[in-house]
């Protein structure tokens, strides 16, 4: 595979950092945080070493689903600023060398927005087919057996007309209909109004939910269910997710952001490998990214992990670039799942993999989820469905900038709790700390950016030379470009583990996620400490 820097795209070269707008810096003392909050703390992705930032919604909304229920695309909600500000917030973050990605809610829009409030006012209305409305069951239940994703029924009965329309998330959701070209051309038309004021791509939410079955058949149950599963899951999810018709629509956003230059899409997509891969465009090209959520669904086990990479580069279709994510504001944090010493093993696993990594605010300096006490639970997913950990509160809380009251992040109660140990864990205190996360995560990113081995370079699992049998907790690769060989050998249990070079020779360590030993030689065989991650540059 050629690696001349040129041939990449700087979302194949660059690395994504999620910030959720609510808990990122608040500027303007509402306990909330903002646009000018995020304008004033771009210095901090700067020195991290990013490349962009994808924004959470920023739009007019209700906030019954904290932004995911969109009352006008074209705007931002006054509690994050204005188009101004949005503006101003591009080019700031444009002259620092920092792209901008905008996270674009297709699937659904608020009950509030104008579209709805027409669709709902009677069954001719010119908007009615906007969004999926359908007669009773004959015994007057719901049409389908469809399940929303937050509990309880994916239909809703409307009163006034006398028909229920479909909500796969809450009620305050409504689904629109994608397959009415109506929908279609409105819906394009707002990604060519950010298109048009200098965004550089989309987050896509809840990508292979867009169209459902033309014929409305019952989902079938899922055996594999149990309690403390996702609701929604009882049922397969056959005729409500991932219809073949969906990528017709994917496309269609792709010649969008085809009209312009250099802009990318990034789909949110639970699927399998076999299914995810089709959003890359089959017949026409899709998204350019099909999140790829391996890292946060699997156990944290080094054969299993190893498996599931060797498996997802195999599945890739030829040209399609792969991509990484260890957290977002869905998924508990990586800390909390796998403690704190092996989420540094974790950042060097998201780091030195092949492809485009998203990182999630926060991560960088080592957030845990946060304990909510059940009078300040926001999520509406907890809220209906509580006590079963399904709550997101948790990973959505204040960045801990400083030790400062309220964490540097507001100056007054900021609308989720902060961190217990906010004063020691936060950015002013690891910014000059040698050994520190942010520090890992600034020499990582620091590698990746200097050896185009990271982040361009051809991927091999090492897993049969070491000495990695099922029971072993090392996972090994080698990245490599323009002649330039790394091994990155893992440690993926808190107990020591050794690592035979074999064929590889010797080098010298690059790095180690104790953020010692650099330079050291290695030969024939290596010594892992308990979580400990090293990068050898090899001879
Ligand atoms: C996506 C979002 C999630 C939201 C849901 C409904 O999964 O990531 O936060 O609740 O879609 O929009």
């Amino acid at each position: 595979m050629a690696t001349q820097p040129a041939e990449y795209l700087w979302w194949q070269r660059g690395v994504i950092y999620q910030i959720y707008p609510r808990s990122f810096q608040d500027s303007n003392n509402d306990g909330v945080g903002d646009l000018r909050g995020i304008r004033a703390r771009l210095d901090h992705l700067v020195e991290l070493g990013v490349d962009a930032l994808w924004i959470s919604p920023i739009f007019p909304s209700p906030m019954a689903d904290f932004g995911y229920d969109v009352a006008d695309y074209c705007d931002i909600h006054p509690l994050f600023g204005d188009l101004a500000d949005f503006d101003a917030l591009v080019s700031d973050a444009h002259r620092r060398g920092l792209k901008v990605i905008l996270d674009f809610v297709p699937n659904h829009t608020s009950d509030q927005h104008p579209w709805f409030r027409e669709s709902r006012s009677s069954r001719s209305n010119a908007r009615r087919d906007w969004y999926i409305w359908r007669d009773p069951a004959p015994d007057g239940g719901p049409p389908t057996n469809w399940l929303s994703y937050f509990g309880g029924p994916a239909w809703c009965y409307d009163e006034t007309t006398g028909q229920y329309y479909l909500h796969l998330f809450l009620k305050e959701q409504p689904d629109l209909n994608w397959r009415n070209p109506h929908v279609q051309a409105a819906m394009l038309d707002t990604m060519r109004f950010w298109l048009d004021r200098g965004v550089d791509g989309f987050r896509v939410d809840v990508m292979w939910l867009m169209i459902k079955d033309a014929h409305f058949r019952d989902n079938p149950p899922n055996p594999a269910w149990r309690p403390g599963m996702m609701p929604h899951m009882q049922l397969l999810e056959t005729y409500s997710a991932d219809q073949p018709e969906v990528h017709d629509i994917v496309a269609m956003m792709r010649q969008v952001l085809d009209e312009y230059d250099e802009r990318m899409m990034v789909g949110e997509i639970y699927l399998p490998y076999d299914r995810l891969m089709h959003y890359y465009g089959v017949r026409a090209p899709e998204a350019h990214l099909p999140f790829n959520f391996t890292l946060i669904l699997l156990p944290w086990e080094a054969h299993t992990i190893a498996q599931a990479i060797e498996a997802y580069e195999a599945a890739l279709p030829s040209g399609a670039w792969p991509n990484w994510v260890l957290g977002n504001h869905d998924q508990p944090r990586i800390a909390s799942r796998v403690g704190d010493a092996q989420a540094r093993v974790a950042a060097m696993l998201l780091l030195t993999l092949r492809g485009t990594p998203t990182i999630y605010y926060g991560d960088e300096i080592g957030i845990r989820n946060v304990p909510i006490p059940p009078d300040r639970v926001q999520d509406p997913f907890e809220k209906r469905v509580p006590g079963e950990g399904h709550g997101r509160d948790p990973q959505r809380t204040p960045m801990q900038w400083d030790a400062g009251e309220y964490a540097g992040f507001s100056t007054v109660e900021p609308w989720l709790p902060l961190a217990g140990d906010y004063r020691q864990l936060n950015v002013a205190a690891q910014r000059n700390a040698p050994h520190s996360m942010l520090s890992l995560y600034r020499r990582l990113l620091a590698l990746r950016r200097s050896e185009p081995a990271f982040s361009v370079g051809s991927y091999r699992s090492m897993m049969v030379m070491g000495d990695a049998g099922p029971a072993s907790s090392v996972l090994a690769y080698l990245r490599e470009a323009d002649g330039r060989r790394f091994l990155v050998v893992l440690n993926l249990a808190s107990r020591p583990a050794r690592f035979s070079l074999g064929a590889s020779g010797e080098g010298t360590v690059a790095l180690s996620t104790y953020l010692d030993h650099g330079g050291a030689t290695v030969r024939g065989e290596l010594e892992l400490r308990a979580d400990e991650g090293v990068i050898v540059a090899l001879a």
